[in-house]
């Protein structure tokens, strides 16, 4: 396995020597939000991005964030340069902290705070150039338990068993249609298609998650000129897509191969998008 770092509050340790109490109400409840994200050659990937969904999500549990962007930034790096190669997968943590038994955020004590460091290895090439299979969830994105899918909270397994279920059977990932059978997102993902050069993707009223990539990928089409529609669209809208694709920070835009009995192609369109993604991203 990868070696995996963990700075705990402010600490740097190996993953075997750090713990956490078995009273934290992220280990009891999912009562805690994380972040995915990435240092690529010493700089931490859309930072900003991250840190203002972190504090989103937080606020819509009613955790307290009582540092400064700087300080986690600051810790975010040292723990990259700690694994010192040159692309560094990060997850930082914020749980509610120990408390007493039932649910009680008030008498909990102050909430811990983790960065899990380790080398990012991303998918293989050739996963972006044949493109990926993605399996109709059978579970339904239902309307979020916490106002809006954007939070990014501990408690994920309504995103955690679909995807069990689709690496069972050999997909990459899955996608979840709500309840009235419109397109949402993967279970780790954003989706988006090219139809006659026009860019399609679930807007965030269908209790998707705000992804830093996907914000960035609109950003990208922007700076390109192409048009974007965001809306509520059924499934079989995909029937004529011409290019699918995926987003999130451990794929960057990966294209899909297939959805059910939809089959595509990764295309021109596409690789015109990620080249200014990148662009946007870096830049
Ligand atoms: N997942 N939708 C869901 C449900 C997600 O969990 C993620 C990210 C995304 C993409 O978001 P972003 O572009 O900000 O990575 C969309 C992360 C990577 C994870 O938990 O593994």
């Amino acid at each position: 396995m990868r070696q995996i770092w963990i700075m705990k509050n402010g600490l740097i340790l190996p993953c075997e020597k750090a713990t956490i109490s078995v009273m934290d109400y992220g280990f009891l409840y999912g009562d805690s939000v994380y972040e995915v994200m990435k240092s690529v050659e010493g700089k931490l990937f859309a930072a900003e991005l991250h840190l203002q969904r972190l504090r989103y999500s937080a606020e819509k549990l009613g955790l307290p964030v009582p540092w400064e962007d700087g300080k986690i930034k600051a810790e975010l790096n040292e723990l990259a340069n700690q694994i010192a190669v040159p692309w560094v997968y990060l997850r930082l943590v914020l749980t509610r902290g120990t408390g007493p038994f039932f649910f009680d955020p008030e008498h909990c004590e102050a909430p811990v705070r983790l960065v899990y460091g380790t080398e990012f290895i991303p998918f293989p090439p050739e996963l972006y150039s044949r493109g990926v299979d993605l399996m109709i969830s059978e579970f339904r994105k239902g309307p979020s338990r916490h106002d809006s899918g954007s939070v990014k909270t501990g408690n994920y397994m309504d995103h955690v068993l679909p995807r069990y279920r689709a690496q069972e059977k050999g997909f990459h990932e899955a996608l979840m249609l709500n309840h009235a059978g419109a397109v949402t997102e993967c279970t780790s993902a954003n989706i988006f298609w090219f139809s006659r050069g026009e860019l399609f993707t679930p807007d965030l009223s269908m209790g998707i998650l705000n992804g830093v990539t996907r914000q960035l990928v609109l950003l990208a089409a922007e700076r390109v000129g192409i048009r974007v529609q965001e809306g509520s669209f059924a499934l079989e809208k995909l029937g004529d897509a011409d290019e699918v694709f995926i987003t999130s920070t451990t794929r960057d835009i990966l294209p899909v191969r297939s959805i059910g009995e939809f089959r595509f192609r990764p295309g021109l369109d596409t690789e015109r998008l990620m080249k200014q993604f990148l662009e946007t991203g870096l830049g």
